[in-house]
């Protein structure tokens, strides 16, 4: 069976990881200007201060899509361009940006799927406590009106967040992203600020016109390191809810899961009456991100988290490291239809790619590509509703702690000079586009 005909192939990437211009037109800081300034925490001292200069060199950029015959962009708007203190009127420059993109995209054909939260809050919202204080969740909703309030005439599909998990575990709970915060489970009321903000921004954007509006969850199975050990599948089911569920359950369901199996935890501290109702607000699209299966073990004595990660060592890996498991992204994707059958909304893989050293001739990213693309359609051939694919990433960008070592893009960036380049994988996901439209029916 061909992918269906409206089936959208695009390309994904990030406003911190691509867009450099930190300090024009009214942007102010957000954490992750703050946390690279902070000797020691991004590899070998990397900043966002320039990046790709997407900032200034958007139309190439825009056209290098067209060049691929891409269906579909997904973008993040950097919120400290809208609200530099993050609350407040609209910094009109920073609109006009993303206006002027959006412009040019649907000029291609390219239909632009904002993201609105991609990791770089305002700082002077840190400050205030970041998404540990419940009152920024009020404020990401009114700053995802004022977007909308701009672009929804023209802007059909709406992302609220990036992978509110990553934001938790990683930037509050062990200090790996910014803002560098290491409160190991005393960072979960993050997880629900986050959530709340997605379902107070779901009736903002919807009041402003928005049509379209899902968020984007990172998804890992997980994997009992010894299946007949109970204390590992109890492990394994714990880091299961920590990763993947707490983030679907709420938004599908309106309840979370039994968050008793993360430890000592008090949801009843931070959840109040009707948040979940809020949270479960109907989502037209899920948004799901999949790189690699995590195998868990159960934790050691005085571990003060309930699993621990355990090396996958049977597979191959991408330059990250990362084990290259194309089935569980098929057994991910079978996973969430059987769990919420009269649940599931149709489902955007919003992200999927991988890094192999910076040769242009990246046969390893086409062989990775290829096989999880065929993942996504054996399980479309199973009926599981998935109506688009979005290649992680499409410049080699910023990748967060490991700066510019680690390069994801289809084209390759060179830093000295911003000459970009396409790699063989541009050429190969061009032609696999043209060619499954050429086959596409009904
Ligand atoms: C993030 C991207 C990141 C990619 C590769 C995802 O978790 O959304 O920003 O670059 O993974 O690590």
């Amino acid at each position: 069976m061909p992918f269906p005909a409206r089936f959208r192939w695009g390309v994904a990437t990030a406003a911190y990881q691509i867009e450099g211009a930190a300090a024009e037109d009214g942007r102010g800081d957000s954490v992750w200007d703050v946390f690279c300034r902070e000797p020691g925490r991004v590899r070998d001292g990397h900043t966002g201060d320039v990046a790709c200069d997407h900032y200034h060199r958007w139309p190439e950029d825009v056209a290098l899509m067209a060049g691929l015959g891409v269906d579909a962009y997904r973008f993040s708007i950097a919120w400290p361009r809208v609200q530099p203190d993050g609350r407040g009127a609209a910094e009109p420059r920073g609109l006009d940006f993303y206006d002027r993109l959006v412009d040019a995209l649907l000029e291609r054909g390219i239909t632009p799927f904002p993201t609105l939260f991609h990791w770089d809050l305002p700082q002077a919202l840190e400050d205030r406590g970041g998404w540990m204080n419940r009152e920024v969740a009020h404020r990401f909703a009114e700053y995802a009106a004022l977007v909308a309030g701009r672009l929804a005439d023209r802007v059909e599909h709406w992302i609220t967040l990036n992978e509110p998990v990553v934001v938790t575990a990683f930037g509050y709970a062990l200090g790996i992203h910014a803002p560098g915060r290491t409160l190991l489970l005393d960072a979960m009321p993050t997880a629900h600020h986050q959530l709340l903000g997605h379902g107070l921004a779901v009736t903002a954007l919807r009041e402003q016109g928005a049509r379209q509006v899902g968020l984007t969850n990172h998804y890992s199975p997980a994997w009992a390191a010894d299946e007949t050990s109970e204390a590992d599948r109890r492990a394994a089911a714990a880091f299961d809810v920590f990763m993947n569920r707490l983030y679907t359950e709420s938004v599908l369901r309106g309840r979370y899961p039994d968050l008793s199996v993360l430890g000592d935890l008090d949801p009843a501290s931070f959840v109040r009456d009707g948040d979940l109702a809020v949270i479960g607000a109907p989502v037209d699209f899920l948004g799901v991100n999949y790189y690699n299966p995590t195998r868990v073990k159960a934790p050691g004595p005085g571990d003060p988290l309930p699993f621990e990660i355990a090396p996958i060592e049977e597979y191959p890996t991408t330059g990250m490291g990362w084990p290259i498991v194309p089935d569980a992204f098929l057994g991910l994707l079978r996973t969430l239809r059987e769990t919420y059958p009269d649940a599931l909304p149709p489902i955007y893989v919003t992200e999927n790619g991988c890094t192999f050293g910076d040769s242009i001739h990246d046969e390893e990213r086409i062989d990775f590509l290829a096989r999880h693309i065929d993942a996504v359609h054996r399980a479309v051939d199973e009926g599981v509703d998935v109506r688009g694919y979005f290649v992680w990433s499409l410049l080699d960008n910023f990748e967060w702690a490991e700066g510019y070592h680690a390069r994801f893009g289809l084209v390759h960036v060179d830093y000295d000079t911003q000459r970009r380049t396409p790699k063989d994988s541009y050429a190969w996901y061009r032609d696999h586009i043209a060619r499954s439209r050429g086959q596409v029916t009904g």
